[in-house]
């Protein structure tokens, strides 16, 4: 499917001087971004020890190659609710990408649909769902839903992502408040007070009609009601049943940590789980995605898919995570600094330098297809 000499970072690297690493990207990243909006992408709650947690949890499992295996040809496709997709990677969704560059996520889309990738458009996006989906046609997108503080907004949101062509709706369930972030603090910097990420909201008619005057003339008020509709502290699993019968799309739930809300989201008839911590967002000292995903898969024993964000830099880290039982995982700062550093280009490059490193690193562990990548790879070693 891909053209593998192209892929290479190596030879990517020398054509384009792009960076290779994760890290590369990310310094470049913040020699190019002002120090708030960096700050705002970059950070996470609090002494940001979830965040180094989340990196952390990759270290202690080892991988075990099984070889030597004929692997001249290897297959990254996955199969996920009965579509195929080329790569067990999707983009995950982070709002406010006109923070990182001017094209947001009209960049990043174009980038998705170029590889097939999909890509999940949070509500707090820069642009409006529709030109998002414009732009990724064909090519699967996904919208991820903060339940608003009014349900007609919600029913609203819902619907133009169905007409849009959206085809699986991911409420976000661990943002019921804004966190404590010290960077943003440091560096006097909301982007939510300054009008970012309010897109959906003031193309809607919804929101538009609880406003005296349009968005365009009294930019004051639109923030106003904006900051008083996200986030909801209101949403819980009646919600989710609610939204279960008023939609006849997939609808997964991300945020989940705990077994036990892994059961629940089951019997509320859930279509997916996605274990995250919200990279580290939300709660300081919280347990690692990748720590909570097996405990997660024990409860949901291949029912629904389980897919997995929160740390995933390279493509090793993918390996032990599906090795781990997800069925997919999610890209996300990673691709973000792709977008600050070079926009669309940018999105492709790291999106190519990690399909090229699944693909090496499955040759040479001795597997060939997803399917392949087992517990039986993986030794934890503390
Ligand atoms: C700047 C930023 C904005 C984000 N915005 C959203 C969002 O709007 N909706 C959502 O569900 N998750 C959001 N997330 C969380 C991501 O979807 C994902 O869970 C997280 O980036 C994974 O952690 P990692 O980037 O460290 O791998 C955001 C993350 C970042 C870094």
């Amino acid at each position: 499917m891909y053209n593998q000499t192209d892929l290479y970072q190596g030879k990517s690297a020398t054509v384009n001087s792009f960076p290779a690493s994760y890290e590369e990207w990310e310094s470049k990243a913040e020699q190019i971004l002002p120090a708030g909006p960096f700050g705002y992408i970059v950070g996470g709650a609090g002494s940001e020890e979830t965040m180094r947690t989340n990196i952390k949890a990759f270290i202690y499992w080892r991988i075990k190659p099984h070889l030597p295996r004929d692997v001249s040809k290897r297959d990254l496709t996955v199969t996920l609710l009965g579509h195929n997709f080329p790569t067990p990677f999707f983009l995950a969704p982070i709002g406010l990408q006109g923070l990182a560059n001017s094209t947001g996520e009209l960049g990043t889309a174009r980038a998705a649909a170029k590889l097939k990738i999909p890509f999940i458009l949070s509500t707090v996006s820069s642009y409006p769902m529709e030109d998002v989906a414009v732009v990724m046609k064909n090519s699967p997108h996904w919208f991820q839903l903060y339940w608003p503080n009014d349900l007609d907004l919600m029913i609203s949101f819902v619907r133009r992502a169905e007409k849009a062509g959206y085809s699986v709706i991911v409420v976000t369930i661990d943002y019921p408040a804004h966190s404590w972030k010290e960077r943003n603090i440091r560096n006097n910097y909301n982007p939510f007070n300054i009008g970012e990420g309010m897109a959906n909201y003031t193309s809607d008619p919804v929101f538009r009609s609880m406003l005296k005057q349009p968005p365009e003339q009294d930019r004051k008020s639109a923030i106003s009601l904006f900051n008083q509709l996200f986030p909801n502290p209101h949403l819980t699993w009646d919600d989710i049943s609610f939204l279960r019968k008023h939609t006849k799309l997939p609808i997964m739930v991300k945020g989940i940590l705990n077994p036990k809300d892994a059961q629940l989201a089951l019997q509320h008839g859930v279509d997916g789980i996605i274990v995250s911590n919200h990279g580290g967002r939300q709660v300081d000292g919280e347990i690692a995605a990748l720590e909570a995903l097996p405990m997660i898969c024990d409860v949901v024993k291949g029912r629904i898919p389980v897919l997995m964000d929160s740390g995933i830099r390279r493509g090793s880290d993918v390996i032990k995570a599906l090795a781990l039982g997800a069925d997919v995982v999610l890209l996300g700062r990673p691709y973000i600094y792709g977008l600050a550093v070079a926009g669309e280009k940018g999105v492709m490059q790291v999106m190519k330098n990690l399909i090229a490193e699944i693909d090496a690193t499955m040759a040479n562990i001795g597997r060939t297809s997803i399917a392949e990548i087992d517990f039986s790879l993986l030794e934890w070693i503390r």
